[in-house]
């Protein structure tokens, strides 16, 4: 049993996470500001800090009371457009956010950080990129995601921390905030679920790595609490684009989907997908729900939600 604190723990991502972190028997804290997260989905075993992660008199008292021993830093703000429109704010939570965080960890001798950032920093790819590719940044939100992957290069030389970072493809998930970053499945499952249309932003054909949510859950517990440190792909490696996603939906709901076409958004990737070998060879983890069990369950969870 470990003690453990995971930033952004109310939201989609986090608490699932916090979720497994629970059922494994460690001792969990969340701070989250409840931007996007929501107090239901958190898990009532978890102690609950209501926090900006940029608050530095408040975040000190919670490490200084928790003394966690692995820290997952999720707390994000996570909105690709909000990103264009608002850099400053996004700077702000990304990366002073997260040095916060990253302080807070090496003063009180925190054993390991894991981060997630994201495919966006690799802009367009043709095939699945490894971590080396070259990185082409169309938003702040990538940018200063990739910032604070740099930063924790850095500390972790400087404070001796051990650090994971999990370049994150598109999750999709129950609890899945429909405002953020790649919330494509979100957004087109509960309007499949309403007989409300979907908007297509651009010709339909881009195309993403689409990755469930538990898988994402094992690969943090996996890149946590193994010996290996350093940054992980973490994806399915296959690419599915918007139509293919949209059958998939249809097939699993039994029912057509409507949608209408807008033009491309500023910002947004068209293709984009990781290789996951390394994560596969050095983390001996692999994604295994397929994009049809992984519907599946969203679906189910979206028919179970009110409103
Ligand atoms: N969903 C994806 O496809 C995806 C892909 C790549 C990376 N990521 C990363 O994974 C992490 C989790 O994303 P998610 O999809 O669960 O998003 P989410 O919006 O559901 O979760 C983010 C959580 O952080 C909280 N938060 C935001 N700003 C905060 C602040 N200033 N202080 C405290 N809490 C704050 C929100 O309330 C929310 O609960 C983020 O770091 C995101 O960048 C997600």
């Amino acid at each position: 049993m470990s003690k453990i604190l995971v930033t952004g723990g109310a939201g989609f991502i986090g608490s699932n996470l916090v979720d497994e972190l629970v059922r494994l028997k460690h001792k969990v804290a969340v701070v989250d500001d409840l931007s996007t997260g929501k107090i239901e989905y958190l898990n009532p075993k978890a102690k609950f800090y209501q926090a900006n992660i940029c608050d530095e008199k408040k975040i000190a008292e919670i490490f200084r009371i928790e003394k966690p021993q692995y820290v997952f830093h999720l707390a994000a703000q996570m909105d690709i457009r909000k990103s264009v429109d608002d850099p400053i704010f996004d700077s702000e939570v990304n990366i002073g956010g997260g040095l916060n965080i990253l302080k807070n960890c090496w003063k009180n001798k925190v054993k390991k950080i894991i981060f997630p950032s994201t495919a966006g920093i690799y802009g367009e790819t043709k095939k699945p990129v490894s971590e080396e590719a070259p990185k082409f940044f169309e938003a702040p939100y990538a940018l200063h995601k990739y910032a604070f992957e740099k930063h924790l290069e850095i500390f972790s030389k400087i404070y001796k921390i051990d650090f994971a970072v999990l370049r994150f493809a598109n999750v999709y998930g129950p609890r899945q905030y429909k405002g953020g970053e790649g919330a494509v499945v979100g957004i087109f499952t509960y309007n499949a679920v309403r007989g409300l249309p979907c908007k297509i932003f651009g010709d339909g054909r881009q195309t993403r790595d689409f990755i469930f949510v538990d898988d994402v859950v094992k690969a943090c517990l996996k890149a946590a609490f193994s010996a290996n440190t350093g940054v992980y792909n973490i994806s399915t490696g296959k690419i599915i684009n918007l139509f293919a996603l949209i059958k998939s939906i249809e097939k699993v709901n039994n029912k057509k989907i409507i949608y209408r076409k807008l033009p491309r958004r500023p910002g947004e990737i068209r293709n984009n997908s990781l290789n996951p070998k390394r994560a596969n060879r050095i983390l001996k983890w692999k994604a295994l729900v397929s994009l049809e069990e992984g519907i599946k369950k969203t679906i189910g969870w979206v028919k179970s939600q009110k409103g």
